[in-house]
């Protein structure tokens, strides 16, 4: 299996300038010799210049946490796709369950996103995951199934190659629950299979599927080391330098 793991951090409405810069400056002095794994980082929209030119130079790439499918106009708050890539990112976070659940985006709404990102080429880290309620009422793989293919849709396999999809089951998002090993690998393996039924499997082999969820230094290597997961999206750990980094070596 040949692809390379990828974690990223996800530092949602946290930090102000300077924390961020710090932030980022110790991560780059902590991963300077970093080659195993992709990194990136997903700073707050007013930070992300700020952040660029900290990472400047080094590995670790730059991310936003959204974006709006418009090219441009009166779109008042919304930020587009050009002008991520304008302040140097990489990446964009796509359908985050709290994007989802919190502000109210839908499958459609994720899938302009996706398909403009991937037009103006940034590099989505596309997410699903269930509910609690629909883990326990056993949705989760109709669930995240349907996000899955809503929010790919009309992405060629070509393009698809470009999207990374994060498994975040929304239950063990900022609650210290992780989900256990068995039950992120059984979510991947599925959704790798859906892959390769709705492209082919070269492409379902070729993609990454992180998983996301309370993931901290001391349970990354256990989740990282399945078959099916290609990496971490981390939140709450990916704001302290040693927690992340952490997470970061215990990648295979
Ligand atoms: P936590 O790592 O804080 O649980 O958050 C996960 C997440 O939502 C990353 O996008």
């Amino acid at each position: 299996m040949s692809r390379k793991q990828f974690v990223a951090g996800n530092w949602k409405m946290n930090l102000n300038n300077a924390s961020a810069v710090k932030l980022a400056e110790g991560l780059v002095a902590k991963l300077a010799g970093n080659a195993k794994v992709d990194v990136a980082v997903c700073p707050p929209f007013p930070y992300l210049a700020a952040v660029g030119k900290a990472l400047a130079g080094s590995k670790i790439a730059l991310g936003a946490q959204d974006m709006f499918y418009e090219e441009d106009g009166a779109y008042t708050g919304e930020v587009s796709a050009a002008m991520l890539k304008d302040v140097g990112c990489t990446y964009v976070i796509l359908g985050h369950s709290e994007r989802r659940h919190v502000i109210g985006e839908t499958d459609e709404l994720i899938n302009r996103k996706q398909l403009k990102a991937i037009a103006a080429g940034l590099l989505p880290i596309f997410c699903v995951g269930e509910l609690l309620a629909e883990r326990q009422a056993e949705e989760t793989t109709e669930v995240v199934s349907r996000q899955v293919r809503l929010g790919l849709e009309g992405v060629s396999a070509a393009d698809a190659r470009k999207v990374t999809v994060a498994y975040e089951p929304v239950w063990a998002i900022g609650t210290g629950v992780v989900a256990t090993v068995q039950q992120a690998q059984e979510v991947h393996k599925m959704i790798r299979q859906l892959l390769a039924e709705m492209y082919d499997s070269a492409t379902a082999q070729a993609m990454r599927i992180q998983y996301g969820g309370s993931v901290k230094a001391s349970n990354a290597a256990e989740l990282l080391a399945c078959e099916d997961i290609d990496g971490a999206l981390v939140g709450g750990a990916s704001l302290k330098v040693d927690e992340f980094a952490g997470i970061i070596a215990g990648a295979r």
